[in-house]
């Protein structure tokens, strides 16, 4: 690569977009999706994951595009397709799968490629890269060179933006660390470098991990409170006095990551015969916490006389607060068994945009035609009608984390 760096952003999605984002200021870069609808969405200011606006401009030259035609041009991919589970959960690696055989017909001499999906240690090695040389017919690190740069972007966080989040980036060829730092500055203003990309794998899973059984702790302290009537908020104010205490609170644990990273480890650590049974008990506690809200709502429901004929209100669908994603989503998944319990129950999300169901409403203008209303996720543009309908529906109204 003697001349100008021409990057290609392979996904455009959560992770994919915001990187294609900074580089486009930089690079002329090509932003490539197999997704017609998402290239579609995306060239008419459309983004349903809340991350461009309506009067973004590209720079650069830069465009986006479903044809693969265009990776040709390009001469430094960044990966970020799906890493998600099958329903027996064991990890699903077809998207890099098809990412990597899509690429292989494409990549020439010099060319260097990172992968960005979360996935166990040894995937890129020991999946993607042999992907990679069958297609292209070339050699990794002679002829093309491979790295790893795990994403601990945050979405719906506008605190901890891409570029002021530090950034992994694993690679191991030295004579291209000029390349790929003039990347990958440009992402991130904070860089860490290692040159074994299995580690730098392994602690994109851990920190997943860590953060998910940090919750189910308290997730299931909380359970036991809730149960004994002691009064869990008073308990970690004062347990918070103590210098070491970690401060983590009860909720439904959603969305691409924590719910799906902690099989990725345990799945290579059954293989190599180790069982994972603390890292799969938070999966456990964090799952079942979808039951006990639920039945939370039910016990609610009944002391209030709300009985199956009475409309009722979930505000708040997606996995967590203020981001429209709803994969993983325990917030609708209560909603949704609820709506069996009682038929007339509905749900308010006004961050959702591609989930088409009847029962969510657009508005809630009329409130007192809902006889409860129950927040599951709070987001911040809640705020002022939530004043509303606590003052009008006092008693009926249930924040199920409060
Ligand atoms: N969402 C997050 O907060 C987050 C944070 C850190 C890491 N990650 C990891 O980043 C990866 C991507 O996650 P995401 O949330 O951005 O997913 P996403 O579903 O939002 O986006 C992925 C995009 O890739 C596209 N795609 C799928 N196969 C493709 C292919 N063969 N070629 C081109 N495009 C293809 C899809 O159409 C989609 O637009 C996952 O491994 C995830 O675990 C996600």
């Amino acid at each position: 690569m003697k001349n100008r760096i021409l990057p290609c952003v392979i996904g455009l999605g959560y992770v994919g977009l915001p990187i294609f984002l900074r580089l486009q200021k930089k690079f002329k870069t090509v932003g490539f999706d197999i997704s017609y609808n998402r290239i579609n969405q995306l060239n008419s200011n459309i983004d349903i994951t809340n991350t461009i606006d309506k009067y973004f401009k590209l720079r650069n030259r830069s465009f986006f595009t479903n044809k693969s035609k265009y990776l040709a041009q390009c001469n430094f991919f960044i990966i970020a397709v799906p890493t998600p589970i099958y329903s027996n959960r064991i990890p699903n690696l077809e998207y890099l799968n098809k990412a990597s055989t899509i690429l292989g017909g494409y990549i020439k001499k010099d060319d260097i490629i990172f992968f960005e999906s979360t996935v166990f240690p040894g995937v890129t090695k020991k999946y993607c890269v042999p992907i990679l040389e069958k297609k292209s017919k070339l050699k990794n690190n002679i002829d093309f060179y491979t790295g790893y740069s795990p994403e601990r972007i945050n979405p719906g966080d506008k605190n901890h933006t891409i570029d002021k989040i530090s950034k992994i980036v694993a690679f191991e060829k030295n004579s291209k660390k000029k390349i790929i730092l003039n990347v990958y500055k440009c992402i991130s203003h904070s860089l860490i470098l290692t040159n074994n990309l299995e580690d730098a794998e392994t602690s994109k899973v851990i920190e997943n991990i860590q953060r998910d059984l940090n919750i189910a702790l308290i997730n299931e302290i909380y359970k036991v409170c809730d149960k004994l009537k002691i009064n869990f908020k008073n308990v970690i104010k004062l347990a918070k006095t103590k210098w070491n205490f970690l401060n983590f609170k009860p909720g439904l644990v959603g969305g691409h990551c924590l719910p799906v990273d902690p099989y990725y480890f345990s799945y290579l650590a059954k293989k190599n015969n180790i069982q994972t049974k603390v890292i799969l008990a938070g999966r456990y506690t964090n799952n079942s916490m979808a039951k006990f809200v639920i039945n939370k709502v039910i016990n609610f429901l009944n002391n209030q006389q709300i009985n199956k004929k009475d409309n009722i209100l979930c505000m708040g669908l997606t996995y967590k607060e203020n981001v429209p994603d709803l994969r993983n989503s325990l917030a609708l998944k209560i909603f949704l068994k609820l709506k069996k319990k009682y038929p007339n129950s509905y749900s308010y999300d006004p961050l959702v945009k591609d989930f088409k169901n009847n029962e969510i409403i657009t508005n809630i203008e009329n409130i007192k035609k809902f006889k409860a209303i129950i927040l599951l996720v709070n987001h911040n543009c809640f705020k002022k009608i939530l004043i509303k309908v606590k003052k009008i529906k006092k008693n009926n109204f249930l924040n199920i984390f409060q």
